[in-house]
């Protein structure tokens, strides 16, 4: 059988760069190697709602959001299925049954879900959905027999879930599932950027993030306004790398042709980061440098969303379809899970048979 990809978001907002380094670059380009046999991306709107109860309205109006930035990014509805989690009711079935073989003991080691719990002050009043939601990213993942999820560093332990309920299930009932292994980022910065002020998480609240959809003027703004050295004040002073945003960002955006396009009088980002810290070099002309990088990459993202934007209900279309195609590969999984769970009694001939004789023996 040939590799499945299965990854998704929540929608809870527009997706920024952190997104796009952290996962979403990888996985147009694992769309486009030819190496899978199906690719699967989900907005995980069903999860969304566990911590967003009072904000329905919210994650509606990110579904379509999340939808536009996925195809805008270069997720093509041609070479991959795009669908919505809650539209396939087979994925609480799967929970359901996946629930008997994990404890409560095993959900509160998560490292994530601890520290999500934490964020959102829920200590003393934790939604049962939210606690069991690594269950439910469970179903997700192997509803789709997937063998490949690309994700950040925060989702490992929602994967070691997932491959336990796999072990678990196939040597209690059957070998149904597949288990599943993460793909994470290429390089330390794509594993978490930084927010522009170079505070570790990019969020919504804190301001500090870049938009996939933000325009040319909104990035020139955010870039031109990042923080770098705060000791690196005049050009001449020796600058530092450590916890230098606009170098973490161009650990993750930049290549080497860059240099010929942009900066012709360097060489490579060895070069520029030696150059940076002997002294010499200011920081309006690295960001300038970030910014025609980051400019590069987003412009055709940009062109791509204002065309899907003309045609709103063909994005949604499109989510319909993906979803129709993606509840058909559920429903055969979770017809081989009650099989293998012998809670198939209607469709199991021999079963009937079999009761039959011992009744007509009796
Ligand atoms: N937990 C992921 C996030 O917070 C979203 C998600 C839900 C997911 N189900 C998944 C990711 C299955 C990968 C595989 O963004």
């Amino acid at each position: 059988m040939g590799k499945i990809i299965l990854t998704g978001d929540r929608p809870t907002g527009r997706l920024h760069i952190g997104h796009y380094v952290g996962s979403l670059r990888r996985r147009v380009e694992l769309q486009n190697s030819g190496e899978y046999e199906k690719i699967l991306i989900m907005i995980a709107d069903a999860q969304a709602l566990t911590d967003n109860i009072e904000n329905p309205e919210k994650v509606r109006q990110n579904v379509i959001e999340v939808a536009l930035d996925y195809m805008s990014a270069g997720l093509d509805p041609a070479k991959s299925t795009l669908f919505v989690q809650s539209q396939i009711a087979e994925l609480c079935e799967l929970t359901f049954y996946y629930m008997d073989l994990v404890t409560v003991s095993r959900l509160q080691r998560n490292p994530t879900v601890k520290s999500e719990i934490q964020m959102r002050n829920f200590e003393a009043s934790i939604p049962v959905g939210f606690f069991t939601y690594p269950i439910s990213q469970a179903a997700d993942i192997t509803a789709f027999k997937a063998t490949t999820v690309p994700v950040g560093e925060d989702q490992l332990p929602m994967l070691e879930q997932a491959r336990e309920i796999v072990r678990k299930f196939n040597s209690v009932y059957a070998p149904v599932l597949v288990e599943p292994e993460a793909l994470l980022p290429e390089n330390q910065a794509c594993l978490r950027l930084p927010g522009t002020d170079g505070k570790a998480k990019m969020s919504k609240s804190l301001g500090n993030c870049i938009y996939l959809s933000d325009s040319e003027k909104e990035v020139k703004t955010k870039i031109m306004a990042m923080y770098t050295d705060p000791m690196h004040l005049q050009v001449s002073d020796p600058g530092h790398l450590e916890g230098n945003t606009v170098f973490t960002y161009l650990d993750a955006f930049c290549r080497p042709e860059h240099f010929e396009r942009y900066m012709p009088d360097h060489q490579s980002l060895d070069e520029l980061k030696e150059h940076y810290q002997r002294g010499g070099l200011g920081d309006v002309k690295v960001k300038k440098f970030l910014l025609s990088i980051i400019q590069e990459a987003l412009e055709p993202i940009r062109q791509r969303r204002a065309e899907y934007e003309k045609d709103i209900p063909e994005v949604y279309r499109i989510l319909k379809k993906g979803s129709d195609e993606a509840r058909e590969i559920a429903a055969q999984t979770l017809s081989e899970v009650k099989a293998a769970m012998k809670i198939n009694y209607f469709d199991d001939e021999e079963l009937i048979k079999a009761q039959a004789l011992r009744y007509q023996q009796k």
